[in-house]
């Protein structure tokens, strides 16, 4: 039995927040962001907060797959930027769709989140037998941003992806490959609460928002998509020539750049939307996804690599067919 993705869905903010538009509260520009990153907009929230628009997207991938919340044995959710602490933002999604016959719960992977929730849903549908599952990579990142940093606020956006996986005689995920770095997860980070009670020894100030050391993560970004992509192959008799489409985390037009140089490939063969909107985390390899199924890309049969890196720090691929 395979697991395979039987309807996919994503929503994104209405709010389109340009460059010029940044660079009216920093010291930035058009030309250098785009020169540098390729990110010419991004959508942000105004108000939306991560389930909101987890369940838009969720709708979407439901109807296409054609099933009901009440049909979802399993609801997982990558996110960094949940409502609350708890409830998890699945579950929050479980009690929008009614999806009461569910297991539902998050994970923190970062924007390697969707590599890792779809993974963890298959190994899960095949141990306990599971019919349908919803992996959704969902994030309001401008909550987290700092809004005064020009080095980080010019990167992200907000947005929302899902996906329905369902039971498959022939087809479907063939490999992941997960690995983490705990080492150097200090290049990227979110801080969160403060001890401050009456048995604290010593009072710390955390910041509570995206802190990183952009040329770190750059170095590792490049080496790990192409260890990812190297590790998802490897045992199969899939190669590289037979992948349609790469479907990457993309956080820099640049990091892509380079690896596309070094493996060889066409730079078209990886799907890029990031000048719209951003590094949108783990939503960003559904929400390309998405766009790719809604332009008519994705064939029956095609061989499809999603790859992704980020805090942690984190990276990993799945293969799949479609
Ligand atoms: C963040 C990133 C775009 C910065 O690009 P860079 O080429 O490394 O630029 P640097 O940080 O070296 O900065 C170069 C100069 O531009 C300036 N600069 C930084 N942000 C700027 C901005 N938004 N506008 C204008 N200038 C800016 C810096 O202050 C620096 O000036 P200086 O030379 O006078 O000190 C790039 O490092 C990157 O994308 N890294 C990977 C990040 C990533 O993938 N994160 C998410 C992982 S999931």
């Amino acid at each position: 039995m395979n697991i395979k993705i039987g309807g996919i869905g994503a929503y994104l903010p209405k709010l389109v927040v340009t460059n010029d538009r940044i660079s009216e509260f920093v010291t930035t520009n058009d030309e250098w962001i785009v020169e540098r990153t390729g990110i010419k907009e991004r959508r942000i929230s105004e108000g939306e907060n991560t389930s909101q628009i987890a369940i838009k997207a969720s709708s979407v991938a439901l109807k296409r797959a054609g099933i009901k919340g009440e049909d979802l044995d399993l609801i997982i959710v990558a996110t960094i930027t949940p409502d609350m602490f708890m409830p998890s933002v699945a579950c929050l999604v479980q009690k929008e769709l009614n999806a009461d016959n569910a297991a539902a719960f998050d994970i923190n992977v970062a924007c390697s989140g969707f590599v890792y929730a779809l993974e963890t849903a298959n190994s899960l549908m095949k141990s306990l037998n599971y019919k349908n599952a919803l992996v959704i990579g969902a994030e309001t990142l401008s909550k987290v941003v700092d809004w005064t940093d020009r080095s980080t606020c010019i990167l992200f956006g907000d947005g929302a992806g899902a996906a329905v996986l369902v039971n498959d005689e022939k087809k479907g995920i063939i490999n992941s490959y997960l690995k983490t770095e705990g080492k150097k997860g200090d290049s990227l980070t979110i801080g969160a609460l403060e001890f401050n009670t009456p048995f604290t020894k010593e009072k710390s100030e955390t910041k509570q928002y995206v802190e990183m050391n952009g040329r770190e993560v750059f170095k590792f970004a490049t080496s790990a998509i192409i260890k990812a992509i190297d590790g998802v192959l490897e045992n199969t008799d899939v190669s590289l020539e037979d992948i349609k489409y790469i479907v990457p985390h993309q956080a820099n037009v640049r990091i892509l750049d380079y690896v596309a140089r070094k493996l060889n490939l066409d730079i078209n063969k990886f799907y890029l939307n990031l000048d719209k909107v951003g590094n949108t985390s783990s939503a960003s390899v559904p929400l390309a996804l998405n766009e790719m199924y809604e332009k008519n890309m994705l064939n029956d049969g095609d061989k499809i690599l999603l790859v992704a890196f980020g805090g942690g720090l984190s990276y990993g691929a799945t293969l799949l067919e479609w």
